[in-house]
């Protein structure tokens, strides 16, 4: 039996989702974690502990263990994993990205810099050191303007800014975060121009250098700041077939531009009339269990086709969406505290379309929104016969929902007394 080594980072929600796509082709698992307790329970066998912050080091470990179970492939989960799948698929000699494209997808400021010199379509942008005016170089880039941290994702961080003062603000509240986050404060940021337009997810799977988009995303909730809260997505995408040859082709040429040439992509891309920008382009899939929205072939999961891919196992039909409309709702957090109770739950699965609730926060533990957020409150899901009807399913359970959160002051008196 095949055995496949995958690296799943202690934040990710997708673990069963991953095993289950590994038991359902039949192939045997090691997994590489940071944390022992994390996998327990779902590993009956020995996990390799590796940090994946030191991705050679991570590399080398992997390198050993294969010398006792050979790994058929190595599949890294979500943005923390991926470099050191890269590296370990190297060593082993299996296929792979080039690690150096990997890294060069984690850093916000260097995509930018392989993007600009392919001339792919996207912000102005300059980096903002530690000790520079976040408002001069705002300045330059122009307003309104995005700060960003170079290496965050899910929208923490990201600050839209439309004068110096601002800038200035969020550059600091930007620093805050990577401290908070076991970050470098003094770490250099991201300013860009910001892009005005709706805004689309590309879901796609490279092989051999080249982009199959597997579902592309609108996100029909208008982005526009300060903070980024993703919510609504929905495919297939309700933009002319035109402009979404477009996107798919901009797409493409971005992950080219980055040196990507397997596996999994996640691209996010804003479109302004004729005009479309990339926003940025991950060599992962979708985050937290976004996924679910997607079903392939006669009820493939997404990872199942990127197990398939890196094993080398046929793909041929599994790589079209079924058609049906899907979409996925992030729920919104509407406040920081401790959350007391999500109530509406039965009414809202009770909607016309809706396919499925998860809420990923547990009662009594913190809810924080963006900026400084790091968490899914929940996810809704639905189906149905057009993009139009799934978005008012999500947008009519939703309103079902009533989240009850209690402010931290009132928490804490309430647990003194
Ligand atoms: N330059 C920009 N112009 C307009 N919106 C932006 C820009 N940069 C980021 N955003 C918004 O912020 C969101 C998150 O930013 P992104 O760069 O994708 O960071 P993350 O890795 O945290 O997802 C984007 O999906 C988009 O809505
Ligand atoms: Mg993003």
């Amino acid at each position: 039996m095949d055995r496949l080594l995958l690296i799943l980072p202690s934040a990710t929600y997708r673990a069963r989702d991953f095993l289950s796509a590994a038991r359902e082709l039949g192939v045997a698992v090691t997994v590489a974690c940071e944390r022992r307790a994390a996998m327990s329970a779902v590993m009956g066998e020995r996990a390799l502990m590796v940090r994946l912050s030191d991705p050679e080091r991570a590399a080398e470990q992997i390198a050993e263990r294969a010398r006792e179970t050979p790994f058929a492939a190595v599949v890294g989960v979500d943005d923390q994993g991926v470099v050191v799948a890269a590296l370990g698929a190297e060593r082993l000699g299996l296929a792979h990205n080039s690690p150096a494209a990997v890294v060069r997808s984690r850093d916000k400021a260097a995509m930018r810099g392989a993007l600009a010199v392919a001339g792919v379509g996207q912000p102005r942008f300059a980096v903002l050191p530690a000790g520079v005016d976040a408002a001069v170089v705002a300045g330059r880039v122009g307003f309104p303007c995005v700060v960003k941290p170079l290496g965050l994702s899910g929208s923490r961080g990201v600050i839209r800014a439309d004068d110096g003062e601002q800038a200035r603000a969020a550059a600091e509240r930007v620093r805050a975060i990577l401290v908070a986050a076991d970050e470098r404060a003094d770490a250099p940021l991201l300013v860009e121009s910001y892009l005005p337009g709706v805004e689309v997810a590309v879901e796609g799977l490279l092989r051999g250098g080249r982009l199959e988009v597997l579902a592309v995303f609108d996100k029909p909730d208008l982005l526009e700041g300060p903070y980024f809260e993703e919510t609504l997505y929905v495919t297939p995408s309700r933009l002319p077939a035109a402009v979404l040859a477009a996107v798919e082709a901009v797409a493409a040429r971005a992950a080219d531009a980055l040196g990507l040439r397997e596996g999994p992509v996640h691209a996010e891309l804003r479109v302004d009339g004729e005009r479309v920008g990339v926003l940025e382009l991950a060599a992962r899939s979708i985050g937290g269990l976004c996924s679910r929205a997607l079903r392939f072939g006669v009820g493939v999961s997404l990872e199942q086709v990127i197990l398939r891919h890196a094993l080398g196992l046929g793909l041929d039909d599994v790589v079209v969406r079924e058609s049906m409309a899907s979409g996925v709702m992030m729920i919104p957090i509407p406040g920081a505290g401790v959350l007391r109770a999500v109530e509406g739950q039965e009414d809202a699965r009770a909607v016309d379309g809706i396919a499925g609730l998860e809420i990923t926060i547990a009662r009594g533990r913190s809810v924080v929104p963006l900026p400084e957020g790091d968490r899914y409150l929940g996810f809704l899901f639905a189906r149905g016969t057009s993009a139009d009807a799934v978005e008012s399913s999500l947008r009519v359970a939703h309103a079902c929902l009533r989240v009850r959160i209690e402010p931290h002051a009132a928490a804490e008196r309430a647990s003194a007394r």
